[in-house]
């Protein structure tokens, strides 16, 4: 068996930031709500019309991991692409990445785990390095939330913790069994699948009942959250898949160099490092900048890491993440 190494990471934000402030003058919110409740300054949200969507951005992130991993787009052999965001309803995302990239015929993988999307990514690209069927593969977490949340006053619960943008990771082969991908650790239950959720269109209520309704109150085309239901399950979950994660590697959480938990909310994150008693290095938050980029902020928040000299060889790294299905999951590396 082989182990999964991280050779090349790249994140992509639109230049467009929107400040708390600039959330004040299109709905009734404010500044010190959005801070208290979710630790969020600003966000990036796509301009209309500026030639971002949830594809070219995962392209521009996995231009950059390429480069950086030293690996021609060619010698890809898969794509796995997390979003809750794609660009067409079919097909999906990962087939426009592989055209953007030029990739003549890998295989292209979409992967819908919402926030833990690009834990499940990883943690699927990793069975097929381990067991030699590919050497390289491309994991991507890209979103485009903006366009599609309410952004008045009716949304506002939703609308003001969500961002987007784009991160990559090239995986290759490695004969070394201490390094890279030790172990995953992947759950869901679908018995919260409503709490958080976009609903519509869906096939109960399908395009000719949908077009001729053309209902402007038809709030299921929003995505919709049970904040403290989400809250109060999130933290169990973290801390569980992490617990897991630990037992499966034999670390202590003194071991853990960098947690890098999915960017939901930075009050769910401190709450996270209290129960494990990091400590602020071993923590690594970014959604103060970029808000809540649901699949990509996993692989935003590393790549940023990894860009400020906190990734190493060596170091014991901890992703987790939990989102809407509800899904969570953990992947512990030794980089
Ligand atoms: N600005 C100002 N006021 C607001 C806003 C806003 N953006 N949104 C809601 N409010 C109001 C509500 O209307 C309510 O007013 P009322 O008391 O007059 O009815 C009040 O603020 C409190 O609303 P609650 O929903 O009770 O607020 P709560 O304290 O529960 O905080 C929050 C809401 C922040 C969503 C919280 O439940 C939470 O943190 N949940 C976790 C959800 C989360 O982080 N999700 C991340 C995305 S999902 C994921 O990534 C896994």
């Amino acid at each position: 068996m082989f182990n999964s190494i991280i050779v090349g990471l790249g994140k992509y934000l639109p230049d467009n930031i929107v400040t708390n402030a600039d959330l004040e003058k299109i709905m009734d919110t404010s500044n010190e709500w959005i801070i208290e409740r979710t630790g969020i300054e600003q966000r990036r949200h796509i301009k209309k019309g500026d030639g971002n969507s949830t594809a070219s951005m995962g392209v521009q992130a996995a231009k950059i991991a390429l480069e950086r991993a030293d690996i021609d787009s060619k010698e890809i052999d898969l794509i796995v692409f997390a979003t809750l965001s794609p660009d067409y309803y079919m097909p999906g995302s990962g087939v426009l990445v592989q055209e953007g990239l030029n990739i003549p015929d890998c295989p292209a993988l979409d992967i819908r785990a919402q926030c833990s999307g690009f834990v499940y990514g990883l943690s699927t690209a990793d069975q097929f390095i381990k067991t030699g069927m590919y050497k390289n593969i491309l994991v991507i977490g890209s979103e485009f939330q903006s366009g599609g949340i309410d952004l008045t006053t009716r949304g506002r619960d939703v609308s003001v913790i969500f961002g987007d943008g784009a991160g990559a990771a090239v995986l290759t082969r490695s004969e070394d069994n201490s390094k890279g991908i030790i172990s995953s650790h992947l759950h869901s239950q679908g018995k919260y699948a409503e709490e958080l959720s976009m609903i519509g269109p869906n096939t109960r209520r399908w395009v000719p009942e949908i077009i001729s309704d053309n209902d402007s109150e038809d709030m299921s085309y929003y995505p919709n959250m049970n904040g403290p239901l989400v809250f109060k399950s999130a933290v169990k979950r973290f801390e569980e898949v992490i617990n897991e994660g630990l037992k499966k590697t034999g670390w202590k959480s003194d071991d853990i160099d960098l947690l890098i938990p999915h960017q939901a909310n930075l009050r769910i994150s401190q709450f996270i490092q209290r129960k494990f008693g990091l400590n602020d290095n071993q923590v690594f938050n970014n959604i103060q900048k970029y808000g809540n980029t649901t699949a990509a902020s996993i692989p935003i928040a590393l790549t940023e890491a990894w860009e400020q000299g906190k990734v190493l060889s060596g170091k014991k790294i901890v992703l987790a993440a939990f989102g809407a299905g509800f899904t969570w999951g953990s992947v512990m590396i030794n980089w």
